[in-house]
């Protein structure tokens, strides 16, 4: 997440050229431009000159915006050869073509055009295009060359993203290697390669598919549904003989967007946001996990909602199940049935899917989905079958022919798939549904009816009695202080509250109503009108960070989403107040289980698995899945709710980066974090990383296993804290000792040694030695032998006072004064 950060505010920054003269807007065979001269379109949009990016000392020639941000690059000619001086030199020969020179004469760059021309004029023109035209013939189809052709990491409206089928000429975003390097990274966004270019964008490394848009539905991209009517920009897809790309243009030309990959790899649009002089996120392109490219296995479908992410599509079961149940779900699925081709095969509909990888299918853009479906049953090897547009009711076929990869539900829109199954599934998945039905039937006839009357009674004379002037939860498309078009779409990523309705939620943020202290602000519980509990975490007021970059951070952590993360629900910003609305977990924190020699016995060892396995796998997305690259900085016991079924769910994150203000380097001055759960590094050295966080989580482990505070830990036999205890038990052969009750049964025992032995994995004196969280969730889940443990950060006697420093008592930072020191080996 760090390197996202930096990646943007850096790719906003880069330029300041020294500007000696601008030109005007064409330069014709015999003129050139040297270094500290640029060339501004007619209407002073853009502009092309020499710069120097990031901290590099290097010269590049690009185009940069003129007007609304200025320094941003969107283009670059030379990208992997810089010149190492400021004698560079663009020159356009008679021909028409542009040649780049270094002070020794050298071509370092030079356009590549295919005809010459009579009369070649060179101009940058408004849409931030430098084209080489043949006099006055301005139609874009008919220049020589033009760098719309050659897209570095931003595609800029009218720009055609993909392939002339005619020339070969792919035209693709790739990102720069660094902020302070243009050259080509090893990511790149581009039309689907393989065969004859599908209708669908892939984000590849090297070879290697990561990310899939999904096909382009008639309105958009399958798989990317929150870009349905904006009012910022229109897009569209072209697809014919000669060629196939997709295009966005503005709606508004003074509300500016574009579409950009950071040198981490991830695509984002931004938004000019005008009276914050900032670029705003308008969309992630990649939502969550399941958009991780074939996370499920052929024949899967991943689902970010369900309690188990994958599953097998209907009539197909995992290939290796032992596999599969401990979440490696690269194996995917096989039929229970073979298919009996013309014996009596039918077809299932799956609906409000991505659909699947187009890489061997087939297209007929004129057939009727009864042909479509005609079609596929007729060919023994076709396995499902689609609309290929589903504007005006559907129209269109592909057909698949072999195992359907990448298949994602969507929460909401996506289209219809037809998957084909033997005759004798189609029967007992009918028999299957009727009999559900009819137990459905009777539940309502005889439960819910009868319970749904007395409920609406009761809220009929509840809300009489409420107070009339309380304000109702209103999902606004708005966020406070601004007005125009831009900002409501940026806005409508999260529901704004007002603070009004949150001051009646919380009974003005009584003492009764406080949940607690968490890090970075205080946590109550609140109450909406229409009945809903939720959890309104107010931001102590020291952040130092500007509203509009709140609102972005916010705005992205609202899209994390996954199962064992604490749902977000909104914001509320007024003045001062920067207020999160998250859902309400009514059991707590696990500090009040763990900890509490009462509670405690509520939580049987499988629930304490199911914990440390969901904390694993909410880790885990922050750290690579959710592709934001999250590091949680302050994870510890109370910061793990509970909902009512005892899943884990993690909360505060994101904190770290959105409250963090300056800290987005690896190295920090202010350390957020809690004695206890911080590792060596970084409460030493202030140096964090995701291993930082594998450290917390490990503590974690021991003390979820022991119920008891790695801080304050104290036995009568030595003055190692809950780590050196659980350090000397393991080595001693003890390791059972840990837990804190009795455990007869010898598979669970096994588990436990299995999660003391992970826990003591993670929390390692030296990161390297700690597993990542990846491998610590295959560790938990499957039988595979484990290493034996390294000693331990922090586990000795405590032998310096150090003021606490926990992000959640900053403003009582001398009330506690706890102690550790960096062990001696002995
Ligand atoms: C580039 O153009 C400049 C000015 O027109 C000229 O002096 C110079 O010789 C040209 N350089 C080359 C390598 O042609
Ligand atoms: C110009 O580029 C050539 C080829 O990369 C290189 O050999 C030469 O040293 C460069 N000249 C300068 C002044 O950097
Ligand atoms: C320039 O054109 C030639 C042939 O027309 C082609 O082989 C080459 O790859 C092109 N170079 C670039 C950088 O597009
Ligand atoms: C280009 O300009 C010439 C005069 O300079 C004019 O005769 C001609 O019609 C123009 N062509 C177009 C396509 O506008
Ligand atoms: C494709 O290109 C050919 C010649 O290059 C042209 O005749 C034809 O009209 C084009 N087709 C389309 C659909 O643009
Ligand atoms: C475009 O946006 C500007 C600035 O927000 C606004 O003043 C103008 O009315 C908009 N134009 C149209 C056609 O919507
Ligand atoms: C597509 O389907 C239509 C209607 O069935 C048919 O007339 C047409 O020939 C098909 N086109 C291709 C390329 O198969
Ligand atoms: C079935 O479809 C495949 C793939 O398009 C094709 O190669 C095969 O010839 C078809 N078989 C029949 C019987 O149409």
């Amino acid at each position: 997440m760090e390197r996202f950060r930096v990646v943007f505010v850096c790719i906003f920054l880069l330029i300041s050229p020294v500007r000696i003269s601008a030109i005007s807007a064409t330069l014709t065979p015999g003129q050139s431009i040297r270094d500290g001269e640029t060339l501004v379109s007619a209407e002073g949009n853009f502009e092309l000159g020499f710069f120097s990016p990031g901290s590099s000392n290097n010269r590049y020639l690009g185009i940069w915006y003129k007007q609304t941000t200025p320094g941003t690059s969107v283009w670059v000619a030379n990208r992997e050869k810089p010149i190492v001086d400021r004698l560079g030199v663009l020159n356009v020969t008679a021909q028409g073509v542009l040649v780049l020179f270094n002070s020794t004469n050298y071509a370092v760059w030079s356009s590549n055009v295919s005809r010459t021309a009579q009369n070649p004029v060179v101009q940058l023109l408004d849409s931030g295009n430098l084209a080489v035209k043949d006099g006055n013939d301005s139609n874009p189809d008919n220049f020589l060359w033009q760098s719309f052709d050659y897209p570095s990491e931003t595609l800029l409206p009218g720009m055609k993203w993909g392939k002339n089928l005619v020339t070969g000429l792919d035209r693709y975003i790739s990102p720069w290697k660094s902020s302070d390097d243009p050259a080509r990274g090893d990511f790149a966004f581009r039309l689907d390669p393989r065969g004859r270019g599908y209708s669908q964008m892939l984000l590849m490394r090297g070879l290697a598919i990561l990310f899939r848009t999904g096909t382009w539905n008639g309105f958009r991209w399958g798989g990317v549904p929150d870009t349905v009517s904006n009012t910022v920009y229109r897009e569209q897809f072209v697809s014919t003989a000669n060629e196939s790309y997709y295009r966005f243009d503005l709606l508004n030309s003074s509300i500016p967007s574009r579409l950009v990959i950071s040198p981490a790899g991830i695509p984002q649009r931004l938004t000019w946001i005008p009276q914050t002089n900032l670029w705003a996120p308008y969309s992630v392109v990649q939502i969550d996990q399941c958009d991780t490219y074939t996370l499920c296995g052929v024949n899967g479908i991943c689902s970010i909602n369900d309690q188990a992410v994958c599953s097998c599509l209907e009539s197909f079961v995992p290939k290796t199940p032992d596999r599969w149940n401990s979440q490696d779900w690269s194996g995917g699925c096989v039929r229970r049935t073979q298919l009996g081709c013309n014996n009596g095969d039918g077809f299932l509909k799956h609906t409000g899917v991505k659909l699947p990888d187009m890489s061997d299918s087939w297209v007929n853009t004129s057939m009727s989905l009864n042909e479509c479906g005609d079609m596929c049953l007729s060919n023994c090897s076709c396995v499902a079958y689609s609309n290929s547009d589903i504007r005006g009711g559907g129209s269109g076929c592909y057909l698949w022919f072999s195992e359907l990869k990448d298949t994602k539900q969507l929460p909401q829109g996506g289209e219809d798939l037809y998957i084909r199954m033997a005759a004798s599934e189609l029967r007992s998945y009918e028999k299957k549904r009727s009999s559900s039905r009819r137990k459905l039937r009777r539940i309502i006839v005889g439960i819910l009816i009868p319970s749904v009357v007395v409920l609406l009674l009761g809220l009929i004379l509840f809300m009489r009695r409420r107070n009339p002037r309380r304000q109702a939860f209103t999902p606004s498309i708005r966020i406070e202080n601004y007005k125009d078009e831009s900002d409501r779409n940026d806005g409508m990523e999260l529901p704004a509250f007002d603070f009004t309705t949150i001051e009646y939620a919380t009974d003005c943020f009584s003492f009764k109503n406080k949940l607690g202290e968490g890090g970075f602000g205080s946590v109550y519980k609140g109450t909406l009108s229409d009945g809903q509990e939720i959890a309104v975490k107010r931001l102590s007021k020291d952040s130092g960070q500007g509203l509009t970059e709140f609102k972005n951070e916010v705005i992205l952590i609202a899209k994390l989403q996954h199962r064992n993360l604490v749902k977000l629900l909104g914001c509320c910003i007024e003045g001062n107040e920067r207020i999160l609305i998250y859902e309400y977990m009514p059991n707590k924190s696990l500090d009040n289980f763990i900890f509490d020699q009462t509670n405690t016995n509520i939580l049987d060892w499988q629930a304490r698995l199911n914990i440390i396995g969901g904390i694993a796998r909410g880790l885990l997305y922050l750290h690579q899945d959710s592709r934001l690259r999250i590091i949680h900085r302050d994870l510890k016991a109370s910061n793990v709710l509970l909902d009512d079924s005892m899943n884990p769910k993690i909360s505060d994150f994101g904190m770290a980066r959105t409250f963090g203000g300056d800290q987005i380097e690896a190295n920090t001055s202010r350390i957020v974090g809690t004695y206890g759960y911080m590792s060596p590094e970084y409460a030493v050295d202030g140096l964090f990383s995701i291993k930082s966080d594998v450290f917390s989580f490990g503590v974690l482990v021991l003390e979820i296993v022991s119920a008891k505070k790695n801080r304050g830990f104290f036995h009568p036999d030595h003055n190692h804290n809950l780590l050196g205890h659980a350090w000397r038990l393991w080595n001693e052969g003890r390791p059972l000792e840990l837990m804190n009750k009795k455990i007869d049964d010898s598979s669970s025992l096994s588990e436990v040694i299995r999660c003391i032995q992970v826990g003591l994995l993670c929390v390692q004196q030296r990161p390297e030695d700690r597993p990542s969280m990846s491998t610590v969730v295959v560790m938990l889940s499957s039988e595979i032998s484990l290493p034996q443990p390294k000693q331990p950060g922090f586990y000795t006697e405590r032998s310096f006072s150090e003021q606490e420093t926990s992000s959640s008592s900053i403003r009582s930072a001398s009330r506690n004064n706890i102690s550790f020191t960096v062990f001696e080996p002995r």
